[in-house]
């Protein structure tokens, strides 16, 4: 790791940290840092040590948005031949819970970076946007769908056709954010949220992340079906039989995450 790295690693226990580093374009994303997140969460997920993501940025900001410099050039047909952006579907299948700690400006790509996260904690400095409109544009990292089932079709569009920028309390209100915090305290807590589930069972918390995204991506009957599933097939792990046991003695448990 140096501290010149575009996105540092770091370890806290069973959380890894994913730092986005370049402060000169406000963490733009650009190829390279967009092909960092994406090969270190899929190397993070493979790690049995590793029970929560946490990805962060720097005060003044989590992420502008995609590099509108290196896009900016860019050809209609060499970006559909590469089918470019495709490659953060990859963050998708990250199984691990993923934390966003978000300070300073979430724009853009940067929004959605954050909302491809399971549990978004937000520095009172933070500021949301999709503001991709200005520059003729319109989110393409997933903006227009996970923002409305996030927040409503109606805040969605005030945000995405008007490109306003919303402050951190506003998006803790519509939904946005899952918890608010001075920006002091931002890495604290978002490292305890981080914490807290990597020390739970490690598959009760695959197998919750899973259950709850399938809310947005098949119908009530399909989903509680799956749901009811995992939760049998988690009665075949260990840890269901130590956490049980351990509130019937009174006493912590211990997981062995398997
Ligand atoms: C490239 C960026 C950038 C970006 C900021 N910078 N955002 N470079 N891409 N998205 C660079 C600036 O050019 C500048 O570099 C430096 O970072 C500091 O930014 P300033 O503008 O001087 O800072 P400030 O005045 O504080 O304004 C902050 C800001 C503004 C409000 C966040 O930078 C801004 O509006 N940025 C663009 C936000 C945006 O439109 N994001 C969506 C991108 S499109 P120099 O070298 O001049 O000092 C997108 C689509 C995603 O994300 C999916 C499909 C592609």
């Amino acid at each position: 790791m140096a501290e010149d790295d575009i996105v540092i690693e770091s370890r806290d226990g069973r959380v890894a940290i994913l730092t986005l580093n370049r402060p000169k374009a406000l963490n733009a994303l650009n190829a390279a840092v967009m092909g960092e997140i994406v090969r270190r969460t899929a190397a993070l997920d493979r790690d049995p040590q590793v029970g929560a993501i946490l990805i962060t940025g720097s005060d003044k900001a989590f992420a502008a948005g995609a590099d509108i410099k290196e896009m900016e050039d860019r050809s209609a047909m060499a970006m559909m031949l590469a089918d470019w952006l495709s490659e953060w579907e990859a963050l998708e299948r990250v199984r691990t819970p993923m934390v966003a700690a978000v300070a300073g400006f979430a724009l853009g790509g940067g929004c959605e970076l954050a909302m491809m996260c399971d549990v978004i904690v937000a520095a009172d400095t933070a500021k949301f946007g999709q503001p991709e409109i200005k520059l003729g544009v319109i989110p393409g990292m997933g903006g227009s769908q996970r923002l409305t089932r996030a927040v409503g079709k109606y805040k969605a569009m005030d945000m995405i056709l008007t490109g306003r920028m919303i402050d951190a309390a506003e998006a803790e209100r519509i939904g946005l954010v899952s918890r608010l915090v001075p920006a002091e305290r931002l890495m604290e807590e978002a490292l305890d949220v981080a914490r807290t589930i990597a020390d739970f069972s490690k598959p009760a918390t695959l197998a919750a992340k899973e259950a709850t995204n399938r809310a947005f991506e098949v119908g009530l009957r399909e989903g509680l079906l799956h749901e009811r599933r995992i939760f049998h097939a988690l009665f075949a792990g260990g840890d269901q039989k130590e956490g049980m046991a351990a509130f019937r003695e009174k006493r912590k448990p211990v997981f062995r995450h398997g």
